[in-house]
């Protein structure tokens, strides 16, 4: 369970007092108050353990149960002038990952950012940064070691904002643990039909509209793609939409999720190692349907719809094979060279679907291409798009949400690396590098008229070490980007 937060003005009986530091061992708010408990001598403590403020470390303070605690601790969180929003969250996740054997936590933490941000932001950032910090997959472990932390009361004299940034911070990070979970749950666990399942649980508690296609209806549907990369799986394929309708709606933006539950490379099989992290396949799946379950609770006003093609990309004597050609949703027919280049193919329909129904915006999330880890790393999605002023708004999501991207180019004359000598498209390019770029120039035959952006989130959607709010594993990487740009949404202008 997630922890509880209240909003008090002053150190309240917690079980640990936990104030910043900032770099140089320059007091945060609060810390004076644990210097005069141990008689002024903090300074001379912090000089003796080495500790000056650095970001991530600690120093636990015995101050003989005053200021309603049975202890301090100092929690260094790095240079003052640049402590912002995300440093605030990185700090709560830090305080998580440090207090996990206490049941309460008092904090001064909120009131270490500068006057200049806005008290509701910087409280939802804390709130996030707590819970993600908090964050364990402990589903499959027989002794399971699961925080204590509870409660945690944060010591500020900001009011009614300050308590609602909490309150939606909270909820965000809710949804990033549900995607977390999904991600980091086997695939045995998670048929498409399984992921559709728990979708529609979320679905019910959040006031959402579903519509499932299987079977005959994905043909009627002229799901070719997701049909296609289906195929080779005893398990068959679904794609599901999600809707969110308030009264009268600012704009439809769709938000599109790769959903390929596991990925073996299909017949173009991939290596032992490629495999092993192929449950996580399904990120940007789960990161709409999260981010989706959110926003009645934030009072989102723009009309949102999901759309999710769900497959397992297996080999089998019935699985599509290199060379076979499918024709997707739009009518544009794929001769598919490489049947590990399978995500592309679904959201080819997922997409056309998208703009066919008259999207103001499109957004895609999907752990598309290993070649973007390459580029970028495991911290920072690459961001394509097909219309500046809407890249534009899905950059500054991305910064307020502290959810990294770097816009990359979809070079037109790169467009001949995907020329088929049978079909409209090949699926893999015949040479010419860029593998991230040649899959977003691809996806971009899809998507019509609208605006579109696609997030290539191969590398961010999973990590290999707890980093702050970052949990090894699955990271639910995209729900706070998306229900930003939900709550933010503007229509772009064509
Ligand atoms: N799901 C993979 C991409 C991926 C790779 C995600 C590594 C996370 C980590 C995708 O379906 C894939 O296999 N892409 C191929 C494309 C290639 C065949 C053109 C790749 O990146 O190698
Ligand atoms: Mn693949
Ligand atoms: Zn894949």
């Amino acid at each position: 369970m997630a922890p509880t937060f209240e909003l008090v003005t002053r150190a309240p009986d917690a079980d640990l007092f936990v104030v910043p530091v900032f770099s140089g061992a320059r007091l945060g708010p609060g810390a004076q108050l644990v210097d005069d408990a141990i008689g002024g001598t903090l300074g001379e403590f912090m000089q003796e353990t080495d500790f000056d403020g650095t970001r991530g470390e600690v120093l636990a303070v015995p101050t003989g149960g005053q200021l309603g605690a049975r202890a301090a601790l100092l929690l260094g969180v790095g240079d003052e002038e640049t402590f912002d929003a995300a440093a605030l969250r990185r700090a709560g996740a830090v305080l998580a990952r440090r207090t996990s054997r206490v049941a309460s936590v008092a904090t001064t933490l909120l009131d270490a950012v500068g006057p200049d941000v806005d008290r509701g932001v910087a409280a939802q950032a804390l709130a996030e940064g707590v819970c993600l910090g908090r964050y364990q997959f402990l589903r499959y472990k027989s002794e399971a070691k699961a925080s204590r932390l509870e409660h945690v009361f944060v010591i500020s004299r900001a009011g009614a904002k300050a308590r609602a940034g909490l309150a939606r911070g909270a909820r965000i990070a809710e949804a990033v643990a549900w995607a977390r979970d999904l991600v980091n749950e086997p695939a045995a666990a998670k048929s498409p039909a399984e992921v559709v399942d728990l979708a529609k649980v979320v679905a019910r508690a959040s006031g959402l509209k579903t519509k499932v296609f299987a079977g005959e209806q994905l043909e009627r549907e002229r799901m070719g793609g997701v049909l296609g990369v289906g195929k080779g799986s005893e398990r068959p394929p679904r794609f599901l939409r999600l809707e969110y309708s308030p009264r009268s709606p600012r704009g439809t933006l769709a938000l599109v999720g790769k959903g390929v539950v596991f990925d073996s490379g299909g017949l173009s099989l991939k290596t032992a190692g490629g495999m092993e992290a192929m449950k996580t396949d399904m990120s940007g799946a789960a990161a709409v349907i999260a981010a989706m379950s959110t926003l009645r609770d934030l009072g989102v006003k723009a009309r949102v719809i999901g759309y999710v093609p769900l497959v397992e990309n297996m080999p089998s004597g019935a699985a599509m094979r290199p060379g076979d050609v499918l024709t997707m949703r739009n009518g544009k027919t794929v001769e598919v060279l490489n049947t590990d280049a399978e995500g592309r193919l679904i959201l080819a329909d997922a997409l056309s679907l998208a703009s066919e129904e008259g999207a103001d915006a499109i957004i895609d999330l999907a752990t598309l291409t290993g070649a973007v880890t390459v580029a970028l790393g495991d911290k920072v999605a690459g961001l394509m798009g097909s219309h500046d002023g809407w890249v534009a708004q899905v950059s500054e999501a991305a910064v307020r949400s502290g959810e990294r991207v770097w816009h990359l180019p979809l070079p037109d004359d790169y467009r001949r690396n995907l020329d088929s000598d049978v079909a409209d498209l090949r699926n893999v390019s015949s040479g010419g590098g860029a593998g991230t770029l040649t899959a977003g120039l691809f996806l971009k035959e899809f998507t019509g008229e609208a605006p579109w952006a696609h997030l290539d989130i191969a590398g961010t959607a999973r990590s290999s070490s707890d980093d702050a709010e970052t949990s090894k594993g699955g990271t639910g990487y995209g729900v706070r980007l998306l229900v930003d740009l939900a709550s933010t949404f503007r229509k772009p202008s064509r």
